[in-house]
C-alpha cells in the first residue's frame, strides 16, 4: 500500500496521512540521521556518487542531496516506519527518491523526468563530498594572451542537448559523416564537441583516459580532421564534472597537454564541482589557470568558459583566455527557456566581439519541441546575438525543415559577420520587439520578434532605427527583397514568430 502510494510521488493528501499515522506508529529501528553515500556503476565504467545528508524529526525528513555541481535541499521529505520519500527541485524538474531503510543501508528508486528509474543503494558515510580536499589558493591574476582563435563565433555541434550521456565514438563518427553529407560542415559547422561523460580514470602518471565509450581519442580526432572537422572535449576545474566524471582539478597542465597530444581543438570547461573547492570570486583566476595551460600546450584550442554567467564573466572571460563564455544557466528544449535566455542578452552587447563571445548556450533546433516559427526565432536571435552556433540535435536524422533552418546561409552570414557586433533591443512594444545589429558593410540586420503565442501586428517608424525612410530590405527567411517605402514598417507576425531583414541605407 505504502509502495503504491509512494509511487504516486507522494501527493499532499498522502503526506498528510503519513504525518498523522507516523505520530502513532513505531519508527524504523535504524536512524536516517547523518550522511549516506550512494555509488552508481555506469555502463561506461564510471562510478557516479551521490551524497545525502538526512535529518529525521518524527515523520519529517529534511537535509540535502549533494550533486557534483550543487547541493539541493530535500523537499516533501517523509518517513513512515522504514519507508521514506523525498524530492529535490532542479529548476522546473523534480527528482524523487523513494525507498526503505534496512540494516545494510538505504534502498531506493530514483526517478527523474524523461529517464528510466534507477535503483540505488546508499551506505552510511561519515562526511560529505570532498571532506579532505584542502582549499587551494587562487593564482595571481594576469591577462592571458589572446590565442587568435574564434574571430567569428564558433560553429559546430555538441552532444549534450540531444544525447546527454548516451554518446560514444561510433555515434560521434556518424554525426561527423552527417555534418559532411548534409552540407553543415561547408556552411561552417566544423567543431564536433563531445560534452560530459567521455572521461575515464587516470593512469599511473595521472593522465586522463577516455572511458570505454571512447577507446581512441587520437583516432577519433584523426577521423574528424580527415573530414575537415575539429574535435572538442569537455572538462571541469573541479574534481568532478557535472555528470560526476573526473574533472581537471590538480591536473590542469597535464590535461591540456593530453588534449593537445590527442589533437583536440576546443575545450568546454564547466565549473560544476569547483564550487566545493574554490570561492566564486576566484573564478577568473581558476579559469586563467586552464587558459594558460592551453596556451602552453602549443596547440590552438578554442577555450569555452561554462560557469553559467556568474561573477559577470563577460567582463573578464577574455582576460582569462576565453573565446566564449556562457552567460546563463542551461538552455532546455522549450520555447520559454530559449526565449528567456535569448531575449535577456541585450545589455551584454558591449562585451562580445572577435575572439571573445557571449554564449547563450547551444541550439535546441531539431530536438522536437519548437514549432517552425519558434525555430526561426531561436536561429534569428542567436544570429543577432553573434552567438556561437552549436547545433544540439541528432544530425543523422534531421528533417528537411530543421536542416533548412540550420543551413540558412543568409542567417548564418549575420551570425558570422566579421564586425562581430552583437544586436541590441531598440524597440519593445508589448509582445513585439525589434532588435538591430550593425554589420561590417555598413548595412544592418533588423529582427522583428513576436513573443506572444498569438499573431500580432508589428508597426514601427524607421526613424527609431536611425533611417530617415525605409532602407532597401531583404527578407532573410523568405530569401526575397521587400518593396517597402515610406517612413513606417508594418507587418503581421505569427505566434512566437520573427521577420529577419537585412537593411541597406538607400
Ligand atoms: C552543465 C552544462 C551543460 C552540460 C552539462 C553536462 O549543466 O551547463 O551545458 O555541459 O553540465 O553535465
Amino acid at each position: 500500500m505504502i509502495d503504491a502510494m509512494l509511487t504516486r510521488q507522494c501527493s499532499f493528501a498522502f503526506r498528510l496521512a503519513l504525518v498523522l499515522s507516523c505520530t502513532t506508529s513505531a519508527l524504523a529501528a535504524q536512524s536516517f540521521n547523518g550522511f549516506w553515500r550512494s555509488v552508481q556503476q555506469m555502463p561506461d565504467g564510471n562510478r557516479s556518487e551521490t551524497v545525502f545528508l538526512l535529518q529525521q524529526e518524527g515523520s519529517r525528513l529534511t537535509g540535502k542531496v549533494e550533486l557534483p555541481w550543487s547541493d539541493y535541499p530535500l523537499r516533501n521529505g517523509v518517513v513512515h516506519g522504514k519507508a521514506f520519500y523525498f524530492e529535490i527541485q532542479l529548476g522546473a524538474s523534480t527528482w524523487s527518491y523513494k525507498g526503505e531503510i534496512g540494516h545494510s543501508g538505504l534502498k531506493m528508486v530514483f526517478h527523474k523526468p524523461n529517464a528510466s528509474d534507477v535503483r540505488l543503494t546508499a551506505e552510511p558515510a561519515t562526511t560529505d563530498f570532498y571532506p579532505s580536499t584542502p582549499p587551494v589558493p587562487a593564482p595571481a591574476l594576469h591577462s592571458v594572451a589572446p590565442n587568435g582563435l574564434a574571430l567569428t563565433p564558433p560553429m559546430g555541434w555538441n552532444s549534450w542537448n540531444h544525447f546527454e550521456g548516451d554518446i560514444d565514438d561510433a555515434t560521434v563518427r556518424k554525426i561527423a559523416d552527417a555534418l559532411v553529407s548534409t552540407g553543415m560542415r561547408d556552411a561552417g559547422y566544423v567543431y564536433v564537441n563531445i560534452d560530459d561523460t567521455w572521461e575515464g580514470s587516470r593512469d599511473d602518471q595521472g593522465r586522463i583516459q577516455p572511458n570505454r565509450k571512447f577507446s581512441d581519442m587520437k583516432g577519433l580526432a584523426g577521423y574528424l580532421h580527415a573530414r575537415g572537422l575539429k574535435l572538442g572535449l569537455y572538462s571541469s576545474p573541479g574534481p568532478q564534472t557535472c555528470g560526476g566524471y573526473p574533472g581537471s582539478y590538480g591536473y590542469e597542465e597535464l590535461d591540456a597537454q593530453t588534449y593537445a597530444a590527442w589533437g583536440v581543438d576546443y575545450l568546454k570547461y564547466d565549473w560544476c564541482s569547483a564550487f566545493r573547492i574554490y570561492q566564486d570570486r576566484d573564478m577568473r583566476a581558476i579559469y586563467q589557470k586552464m587558459g594558460d595551460a592551453l596556451l602552453r600546450s602549443g596547440r590552438p584550442i578554442v577555450y569555452s568558459l561554462c560557469q553559467y554567467g556568474k561573477e559577470d564573466v563577460w567582463t573578464w572571460g577574455r582576460l582569462a583566455g576565453g573565446n566564449l563564455w556562457r552567460t546563463t544557466n542551461d538552455i532546455h528544449n522549450s520555447y520559454s527557456r530559449m526565449a528567456e535566455i535569448g531575449f535577456s542578452q541585450s545589455a551584454l552587447a558591449a562585451w562580445s566581439g572577435p575572439g571573445g563571445w557571449n554564449d547563450p548556450d547551444m541550439l535546441e533546433i531539431g530536438n522536437g519541441n519548437l514549432t517552425v516559427d519558434e525555430s526561426h526565432t531561436h536561429m534569428t536571435l542567436w544570429a543577432m546575438l553573434a552567438a556561437p552556433l552549436i547545433a544540439g540535435n541528432d544530425l543523422r536524422s534531421m528533417s528537411k525543415e530543421t536542416s533548412s533552418i540550420l543551413l540558412n546561409r543568409e542567417v548564418i552570414a549575420i551570425d558570422q559577420d566579421p564586425l562581430g557586433k552583437q544586436a541590441q533591443r531598440v524597440i519593445s512594444d508589448g509582445s513585439v520587439e525589434v532588435w538591430q545589429r550593425p554589420l561590417a558593410d555598413g548595412s544592418s540586420a533588423v529582427a522583428i520578434f513576436n513573443r506572444s503565442s498569438s499573431s500580432q501586428p508589428a508597426h514601427f517608424k524607421w526613424s527609431s532605427l536611425g533611417y530617415a525612410e525605409a532602407p532597401q530590405l531583404r527578407d532573410l527567411w523568405k530569401h526575397v527583397p521587400l518593396s517597402e517605402d515610406g517612413a513606417d514598417f508594418s507587418a503581421e507576425l505569427p505566434p512566437h514568430g520573427v521577420i529577419l531583414l537585412r537593411a541597406v541605407q538607400r
